[in-house]
């Protein structure tokens, strides 16, 4: 059950621009044929969650019931973590019986201390850093829709969180360019985004950032460990908002893409989301497809 080598999916440069591919293709190609795949039976992926989820949690463990494995839900206070055993030993742990581990934390360094100590592939299901199993979702959704991004624009609106810099780095990796439009001190880091090499870009406003966009993407005004600024960011993200007005800056046949779940009247309007530009509900769905492919590639490689 132990291997000494393993690949990890802590952000999506551990997959690279030829592995961001190679998953993405694999996705696709077994949405398209349906084709029933018991390659993963007898193996067992251990699912933490320190967060919340809905998507996450279902696309995975329905992935694995699929793939004809078995998928663990494991919340830290119901495990010894909550009791204060270390991660790294819990990653020695889980890698001697289960050949996967995903989790959902809020410390980006904990997922990293405990795929330090793990000899199994561990997936980040989302941290305060980055929300890489959702971006292959979303590149997915808009290859299935529009075919290959590479030359594309994507605009994204709003907070310059864990979403928007998986954003930066997949624009970087594939070759498309991103617009960022945030309120003042909600931006992305300036480090982060001199390191895209010109992939990420600032904007001043919502209107600049949807310029003739290929695709709009916004998320929560107010991430999962952020409640208590929700009152404050409501003023703040008030000209942020998605809305026809924004729709219509963009490309005349512009997609409108959200990893939900969505705040209909904050970050974009019921007409926006629920109207015919809208492909949230692919997305959503591209996350048991592109999340099967992904374990097939770190657990068979
Ligand atoms: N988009 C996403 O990760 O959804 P959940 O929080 O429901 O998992
Ligand atoms: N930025 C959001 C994404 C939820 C899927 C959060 O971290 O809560």
């Amino acid at each position: 059950m132990t291997t000494t080598k393993c690949r990890h999916l802590l952000t999506l440069d551990d997959l690279g621009t030829e592995g961001l591919e190679r998953v993405i293709d694999r996705a696709l190609a077994a949405k398209q044929t349906h084709s029933p795949s018991r390659l993963l039976a007898g193996y067992s992926l251990a699912m933490l969650f320190e967060k919340a989820s809905t998507r996450t949690r279902v696309s995975f463990e329905a992935g694995m019931t699929q793939l004809g494995g078995h998928a663990i839900f494991l919340a830290p206070g119901d495990t010894q973590i909550g009791r204060g055993e270390p991660v790294t030993d819990t990653a020695r742990v889980l890698s001697r019986m289960v050949d996967a581990v995903m989790i959902r934390n809020h410390d980006h360094a904990m997922l990293a201390s405990f795929a330090d100590a793990a000899s199994v592939p561990v997936i980040n299901g989302l941290t305060d850093r980055c929300h890489p199993c959702q971006l292959l979702a979303d590149l997915l959704t808009i290859e299935e829709h529009r075919g290959k991004l590479t030359g594309s624009t994507v605009a994204w609106i709003g907070d310059g969180n864990n979403m928007c810099r998986s954003y930066m780095t997949a624009a970087r990796l594939a070759g498309f360019t991103v617009r960022i439009a945030s309120p003042a001190g909600y931006e992305p880091n300036a480090e982060e985004l001199a390191a895209t090499d010109g992939a990420a870009v600032l904007c001043e406003s919502a209107i600049e950032a949807a310029d003739k966009a290929d695709v709009i993407v916004t998320d929560v005004w107010a991430s999962m460990g952020d409640e208590a600024e929700r009152q404050q960011r409501l003023t703040d993200f008030a000209g942020y908002q998605v809305n026809a007005r924004v729709m219509a800056a963009a490309n005349e046949d512009a997609l409108f893409m959200h990893c939900l779940p969505a705040h209909r009247g904050e970050e974009v309007t019921a007409e926006v989301i629920d109207g015919p530009r809208s492909i949230v509900w692919d997305e959503a769905e591209n996350r048991l497809h592109a999340q099967k492919a992904l374990l097939l590639d770190l657990i068979l490689g």
